[in-house]
């Protein structure tokens, strides 16, 4: 199976740009798409940071960052992914946000064989992929935050996915150095359908006022080697992001273990959405 050599990233947040540094470090040509000038801005300043960051760390050498950086460029055209042979959607978790992404590169990709894969963490991939004129070619990939740090992805065929296309993402995964597992299209696939009701819970305890969030996060952290607690956890993961999944497959289950309890919404609300914005339960240093 032919690797990878051209690759889009559509999305430069959190995941986009860790997506695309992993890909960049592995050898790939990457073009990362954003929507407007300050978003690329940004999605420049974030991956140039992580890697100054590895450099730092003695995880590369200035001579590899600077090969990683000449690999990456950046454009506001979802036109100019005409020439991809694969790309990962990484956009907000929004479904309309998603599928005018996804419609767009299926109409702007030449290579009818290419893959679009989606980073949905929740959205069901079925639904994403009959927007486009290759339902056969859509798949669900999705990585975890801090992306260049773990390891796994988890690889979700919809039930119009093609074999091929399964062969193609694991090879793809393989060649980022990242350790696969099959998901059902369900949403929260795996890992989040587990997660996310651990996390739920927790904000609910805050709640409720029954523990405070420093004691739940090192009860978590110290008495089950979770490298860390549940609520500095949504916090790194973005607390309006969290919010979309649960809100998600509370929409596919109508349980309430997954519906978004009101301090979560609150606290959206109030632009305290983690380590992203200084504050979440938990404050940060700019
Ligand atoms: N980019 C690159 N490397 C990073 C990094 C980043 N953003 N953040 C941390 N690292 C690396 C560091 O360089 C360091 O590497 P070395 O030990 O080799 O030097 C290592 O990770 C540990 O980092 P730190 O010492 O700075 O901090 P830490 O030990 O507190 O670890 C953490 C930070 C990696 C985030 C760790 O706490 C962790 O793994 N937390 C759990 C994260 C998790 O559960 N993620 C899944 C979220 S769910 C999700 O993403 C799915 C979804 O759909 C919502």
């Amino acid at each position: 199976m032919d690797p990878v050599t051209r690759l889009g990233v559509v999305g430069c947040g959190l995941m986009g740009s860790g997506i695309a540094e992993v890909a960049a470090r592995s050898g790939i040509d990457v073009r990362v798409a954003e929507a407007t000038h300050d978003a690329v801005e940004a999605g420049r300043r974030r991956l140039t940071a992580s890697l100054d960051r590895g450099v730092r760390r003695g995880k590369l050498s200035e001579e590899q960052r600077d090969q990683t950086l000449g690999r990456l460029s950046f454009t506001r055209d979802l036109g100019d992914m005409a020439d991809r042979q694969f790309v990962v959607e990484a956009v907000a978790e929004n479904r309309d946000i998603k599928t005018g992404v996804l419609r767009d590169l299926d109409k702007a990709i030449e290579d009818p064989t290419a893959v679009l894969a989606t980073n949905t963490s929740s959205i069901p991939v079925v639904d994403l992929a009959v927007v486009t004129e290759r339902p056969e070619r859509v798949i669900g990939l999705h990585f975890f935050n801090p992306v260049p740090v773990q390891q796994l992805v988890e690889v979700i065929p919809s039930l119009v996915t093609g074999a091929d296309t399964v062969r193609r993402t694991r090879g793809f995964a393989e060649q980022l150095g990242k350790q696969a597992i099959q998901a059902p299209d369900r949403s929260g696939f795996v890992v989040n359908a587990l997660l996310v009701p651990y996390l739920l819970s927790a904000v609910r305890m805050v709640e409720s006022g029954s523990a405070r969030p420093d004691d739940i996060d090192r009860g978590m952290e110290l008495g089950c080697a979770h490298p860390m607690g549940p609520l500095r956890l949504l916090d790194l993961i973005g607390l309006d992001t969290a919010q979309a999944v649960a809100e998600s497959m509370y929409e596919e289950y109508k349980e309430p273990l997954y519906a978004p309890p009101a301090l979560l919404r609150r606290m959206v609300a109030a632009g305290h959405l983690g380590r992203k914005s200084g504050r979440g339960f938990h404050t940060y240093d700019s």
